[in-house]
């Protein structure tokens, strides 16, 4: 498809964070037409620009609905797909409960393949393009979600989710399988076509500290790749982190211990900081990766999303599917503006829509790939239908701008309000 495309409508991309001026709104740009050639962004601008850009291209008029980058979801699990919305246990029962019994079923290949499929169809279907996944402690699921992503052409990040203790027998490794596993995955995933490798320590409580020390090493030898892990999501968990690591000054230090405190690492949830941390993370520029669904609906806490954003940390934003209730960065976003009520600082659709797409990007280190519309970016788009109900159209048909315009959407929109979603410039 030399001669690409141009899809006309409201056009919506960021010049800079909303979190950090005056005036959220300040941050974006919208324009009439965007175009896409040979899987990337060609350009942005008026319609005539783009048809002077690309004279050959055929214009697809999506004119009243919001064209922007495809949603990144910074932290999700990918095996917890069959076991979304599971009811009425909070964090370490609902490890044990439902999600450690579904995750040993992943030494299955073929049981691994067909949720990866599933997964990556039911997220394309919320208009997310790029997720950055736990897989098991298996292999195999690591190869299966790889498998399928490269298949639809996605840029995914993903890792082998390790754990030595505190988990089922058949559901762990050791210090040594964990390092010589990963280590293996990274050399026949990480840089093949959209494909990114993150090491993957669960969390503290599953892992000796021999087995993070190696984790470390892994690291310390592969800083091209991501290290992903969960942090502070429940004061149950952080009491439990206390007594199994008594030495350490707090959970972050369990990390920091070992070498897993890096610019290149994702610490999931991130709600209970003590201060020590959040200068350790802010000083290193770790991401923190809000899943808001999650956090009300295992009953974690309320993430401090304006106090982070004012001390200049790095901040995400994931689903956490499926301690997270919910697919959908649409919902996700609702979530994450419900907390920011809850803790008396509502956040601005601009702020949200950039969470959903360059936030999470920047916090992925793939912001100069994906997550916005801008001239040689990749062609990673969703189309959103501001109009998708009677309950959200009856509401939009009133805004006076396009803030207000997409503003139901995003507290009411599911998966009928994506039109389109475009994968490196194909038609998904
Ligand atoms: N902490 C350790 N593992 C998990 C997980 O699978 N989901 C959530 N929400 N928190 C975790
Ligand atoms: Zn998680």
């Amino acid at each position: 498809m030399a001669s690409g495309f141009i899809l006309k409508g409201h056009v919506l991309s960021f010049s800079g964070s909303p979190f950090d001026g005056e005036r959220p709104e300040d941050a974006a740009r919208l324009q009439e037409a965007v175009a896409v050639q040979d899987g990337r962004i060609a350009g942005a601008g008026t319609l005539a620009e783009m048809q002077a850009l690309l004279p050959e291209a055929a214009t697809v008029d999506h004119s009243g609905k919001l064209i922007m980058a495809g949603f990144v979801d910074a932290h999700v699990h990918y095996p917890q797909t069959a076991i979304i919305a599971s009811w009425g246990k909070r964090l370490i029962d609902w490890l044990n409960s439902y999600t450690f019994p579904e995750e040993m079923r992943f030494a299955d290949r073929a049981y691994a393949d067909e949720i990866a499929a599933r997964y990556l169809d039911l997220t394309a279907a919320h208009g997310t393009t790029t997720v950055c996944s736990y897989c098991t402690i298996h292999s195999e699921s690591v190869d299966a979600f790889f498998a399928a992503a490269q298949a639809r052409g996605q840029r995914v990040a993903a890792g082998k989710t390790c754990m030595d203790r505190n988990a089922p027998e058949g559901l762990r490794d050791t210090a040594q399988s964990a390092y010589d596993d990963s280590e293996a995955l990274i050399g026949r995933w990480h840089g093949v076509d959209r494909l990114e490798y993150a090491i993957t320590p669960r969390f503290s409580p599953t892992s000796t500290p021999e087995q993070l020390e190696a984790m470390g090493a892994l690291w310390g030898k592969h800083p091209e790749c991501l290290m992903q892990t969960h942090l502070s999501e429940q004061t149950d968990e952080i009491a439990w982190v206390r007594e199994l690591f008594p030495q350490a000054r707090d959970y972050l230090d369990t990390y920091e211990e070992f070498g897993l405190l890096g610019a290149k690492g994702l610490y999931g949830h991130a709600i209970h900081l003590e201060e020590r941390e959040r200068h350790r993370l802010r000083d290193y520029g770790a991401a923190l990766i809000h899943c808001p669904t999650s956090n009300t609906f295992i009953g974690s806490g309320l993430f401090d999303m304006a106090g982070l954003m004012a001390e200049g940390q790095r901040i995400g934003l994931a689903t956490d599917t499926g301690g997270g209730s919910s697919f959908s960065m649409l919902r996700t976003m609702a979530a994450a503006y419900e907390i920011g009520q809850l803790r008396g600082t509502p956040l601005h659709a601009a702020q949200l829509l950039w969470l959903a797409t360059q936030g999470s990007a920047i916090a992925l280190r793939m912001d100069g790939k994906i997550g916005n519309i801008k001239a040689g970016m990749e062609a990673d788009l969703v189309v959103l239908d501001l109009a998708s109900t009677p309950a959200i159209s009856q509401r939009s048909e009133r805004a006076e701008d396009v803030w207000e315009a997409v503003f139901p959407t995003i507290m009411m929109g599911d998966d009928r309000a994506i039109s389109e979603v475009w994968i490196g410039g194909r038609r998904v």
